[in-house]
């Protein structure tokens, strides 16, 4: 009888143990590393593409890596939610030192699709990456980090370094992981085909369905249909005063849904966060307000075809 009891104690033990030293492993080594995808690449900076990374950057960097000057010096992520610890996005300037000047821009390009940096070492969730974004979108912005734009001039100022909860540390290991490359280029869409013009700039480009989708951990970046509640909202988000806000269900559902919005009333809501029952859409759905009428209506157009699931927790008031 003792000697099975002394068994099952330093069998205990021993499980023990190697919990301990698992949590300590990840603890100590963090968030954890990949080869960093080699991509030769050589992004012409003209005009039109400063433009257009302008334009995209001001509705998707802009809102995380400003800081107080307006420039992409980085800042505290302030509403991200307490479990993913300390989170600073960084500086994204031309600084060589402080910012990405150094970067290669098929390194930049490989960050921005897979999350990987050409040090290996993987952004997690809290930054977005572009997995569905045409190539000359990714061009775009990538001229823009390049140009004479004011905002991305090169400025010599630190944000702290993150530092991600155990749980980022953890879901690192089981969950979070870099994202392929594409296997063939991603082509713009056809913008006389209103559907899949919509379709891609609410998938490839701005990812409304990541926060219009029931639960953030259910997601599909690749496969964006097959993300839990595709479209259905409900998914609770803190504002930066901690208030909670719940995504709006954005399928025609005539119950829950956006069903009864106009085209013009949808656009008012996306570009300048006017909601069709008169109150304005608070924080973090933020207006998109260099989106044309065009685009707006085109998301409006794709939305309709999304399929209808009622949703009371999303429900449009
Ligand atoms: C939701 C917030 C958020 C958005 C939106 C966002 N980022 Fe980030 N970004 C971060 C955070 C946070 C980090 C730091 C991640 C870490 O600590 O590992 C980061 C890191 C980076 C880095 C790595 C910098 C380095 O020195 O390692 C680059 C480059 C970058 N972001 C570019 C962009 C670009 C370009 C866009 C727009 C297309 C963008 N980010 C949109 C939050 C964001
Ligand atoms: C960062 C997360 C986030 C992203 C990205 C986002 N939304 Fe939202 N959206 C929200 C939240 C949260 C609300 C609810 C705001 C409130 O309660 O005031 C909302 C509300 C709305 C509403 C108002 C519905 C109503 O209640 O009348 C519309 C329309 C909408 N979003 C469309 C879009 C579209 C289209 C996109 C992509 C271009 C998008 N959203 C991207 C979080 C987001």
């Amino acid at each position: 009888m003792k000697r099975v009891l002394k068994l099952v104690l330093g069998l205990i033990g021993f499980v023990l143990l190697l919990g301990l030293g698992g949590a300590a492993f990840i603890h100590f080594r963090g968030i954890p590393s990949y080869d960093p995808p080699k991509v030769d690449l050589q992004v012409e900076v003209t005009p039109e593409r400063v433009a257009q990374g302008v334009k995209i950057s001001s509705m998707l960097c802009q809102s995380c890596h400003a800081g107080e000057d307006k420039r992409m010096t980085g800042k505290w992520i302030a509403d991200l939610p307490a479990e993913f610890g300390k989170i600073y996005s960084m500086n994204i300037t031309q600084d060589t030192f402080f910012g990405i000047g150094k970067w290669t821009d098929g390194e930049i390009y490989a960050f921005l699709r897979t999350g990987v940096r050409p040090n290996g070492k993987y952004a997690p969730v809290y930054m977005p990456k572009f997995p569905l974004m045409a190539e000359e979108d990714v061009y775009s912005i990538i001229a823009w980090l390049r140009s004479d734009e004011a905002n991305v001039q090169a400025a010599q100022t630190e944000a702290p370094l993150s530092q991600p909860s155990f749980l980022v540390k953890f879901l690192c290991m089981v969950a979070f992981k870099p994202l392929p490359l594409p296997p063939a280029p991603i082509l713009l869409p056809d913008t006389t085909d209103v559907l899949a013009h919509g379709k891609y700039l609410a998938n490839g480009v701005y990812a409304c369905f990541a926060c219009h989708s029931s639960d953030f951990t259910k997601l599909d970046m690749l496969v964006p249909e097959n993300s839990l509640g595709y479209y259905s909202g409900g998914n609770e988000m803190p504002d930066l005063e901690g208030n909670i806000r719940i995504t709006a269900n954005l399928t025609p559902d005539p119950e829950t849904g956006i069903a009864a919005y106009t085209e013009e009333e949808f656009v008012q809501a996306v570009k300048y966060g006017k909601r069709r029952n008169g109150k304005q859409v608070r924080y973090p759905m933020e207006p998109h307000t260099s989106l044309t009428d065009t685009e707006a209506k085109a998301i409006y157009a794709f939305l309709r075809t999304v399929p209808p699931v009622k949703n009371e927790k999303g429900k449009i008031d």
